[in-house]
């Protein structure tokens, strides 16, 4: 049987250019809002075709100590080139880069997950530290 972990990928962002780029501060404050930035082929850019491009990615949060995670975004990215006249057509293209505002009172983990169209799925994490 196979596993959906088993499927997911992951290697260093800044050479691979499928993983997701987490930015966020290191440490936060109790409660306070942080802007939290997730952009896949930050370093290297991945294509954005209407053949092959990233459809989406979704961001989770999990708690210290804690067994299930929250999903604070899922971002998705809809167009890559595609019109009525064909295939890279449009010139209209959604560049694979979301940012959302996350308040926590908890320390823990931001964990990114990215769909390539023919790549499959990429992660990254990254922690966080409520002072
Ligand atoms: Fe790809």
């Amino acid at each position: 049987m196979s596993e959906l972990k088993e499927l997911i990928q992951t290697a260093d962002w800044k050479t691979e250019k499928h993983v997701p780029a987490i930015e966020a501060p290191d440490k936060i404050k109790k409660g306070e809002s942080v802007k939290i930035t997730v952009t896949i082929g930050k370093e290297i850019p991945h294509p954005n075709t209407t053949e092959h491009h990233i459809s989406w990615a979704a961001l989770y949060f999990l708690p210290d100590g804690e067994k299930f995670p929250y999903q604070i975004g899922r971002f998705e990215f809809g167009a890559h080139g595609e019109s009525t006249q064909g295939p890279n057509t449009s010139t209209i293209y959604t560049s694979p880069e979301a940012t959302c505002v996350l308040k926590t009172e908890k320390s823990g983990t931001l964990l990114a997950v990215s769909y390539c169209n023919i790549h499959g799925l990429w992660q990254n994490s990254k922690k966080i530290e409520v002072a």
